[in-house]
């Protein structure tokens, strides 16, 4: 059953290679999308394409960090698929460092892949060349630590606060092209990114993170479900909007 209508509709997902981008891509493609691929990772990208059995789905190894490479490979993405209707950029990597060790080297990285690369990626999406001219939805991701704070995570948090910043300016900007901007702060969710995080953490720190979500810690798919929600006609009149997805962490 086609419930969201999506079926037919060229989407981009970044970082999907892994985690929520992963999720997102074979939700989308059992909706009846065309699904295109975005990630540095080949062989993980290879893995999700592998996973999207409903529709079509098209993999590019590309590093987010490189604007002129997002123009080249979407130009080539118009060409062999199509124009677009639908992005995603979930592609994204944590920064715990508390204020005394922190590194605009660092920060800067961070800000390249997690925040500059979805404004560069809005830009090439909402272009005549590029976006199909109907049904146009962005969906970005932010984190319950671009709404609350946390301790050692400068760096990371304002990557994510810009994030709500950029979808409200964009959602304004780009409302007379029918192209809606949101985004979504997740809590925390069982990926290749929280292990990361994991291991640089003490003892019983997923026990106290636990205790942060009432409703326990979440799973890709619940981010996707999300995502599927605002790239569909079901949210066509929800735009700058940020959709707490968090098993109640905000709540308290
Ligand atoms: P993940 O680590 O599972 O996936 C991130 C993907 O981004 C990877 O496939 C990675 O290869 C790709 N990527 C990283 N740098 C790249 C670059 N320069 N060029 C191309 N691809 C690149 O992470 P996860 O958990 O799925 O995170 C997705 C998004 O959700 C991120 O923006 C993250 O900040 C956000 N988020 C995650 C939370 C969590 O608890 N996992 C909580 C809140 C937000």
């Amino acid at each position: 059953m086609d419930l969201f209508h999506l079926a037919g509709r060229n989407v981009l997902v970044t970082g999907a290679a892994s985690g929520i981008g992963r999720a997102t891509a074979i939700l989308l493609s059992q909706c009846g999308c065309i699904v295109i691929l975005f990630d540095n990772n080949k062989e993980g990208l290879d893995e999700t394409k592998s996973l999207c059995l409903h529709g079509s789905a098209y993999t590019y190894t590309i590093d987010l960090t490189d604007s002129v490479a997002i123009h080249e490979v979407i130009i080539q993405v118009v060409q062999n698929v199509g124009k677009l209707h639908g992005l995603v950029h979930c592609a994204g990597i944590p920064y715990i460092s508390p204020l005394k060790t922190i590194t605009k080297e660092h920060c800067d990285k961070v800000y390249q892949i997690n925040t500059y690369a979805a404004m560069v990626l809005a830009k090439e999406f909402a272009s005549k060349k590029v976006y199909a001219g109907e049904c146009g939805s962005i969906v970005f991701i932010s984190s319950v630590y671009g709404l609350v704070g946390s301790a050692a995570n400068v760096g990371y948090a304002m990557s994510k606060g810009a994030i709500i910043a950029i979808t409200k300016s964009l959602a304004i900007e780009l409302a007379n092209k029918a192209i809606r901007v949101n985004c979504i702060a997740p809590g925390f969710i069982k990926t290749a990114m929280k292990a990361e995080v994991d291991e640089k953490m003490s003892d019983g720190y997923d026990e106290r993170l636990n205790a942060l979500h009432p409703l326990g810690m979440g799973n890709p798919e619940d981010i996707a479900n999300g995502i599927v929600y605002l790239l569909s006609d079901m949210s066509k009149w929800v735009t700058g909007i940020t959709l707490s997805i968090d098993g109640g962490f905000t709540a308290q």
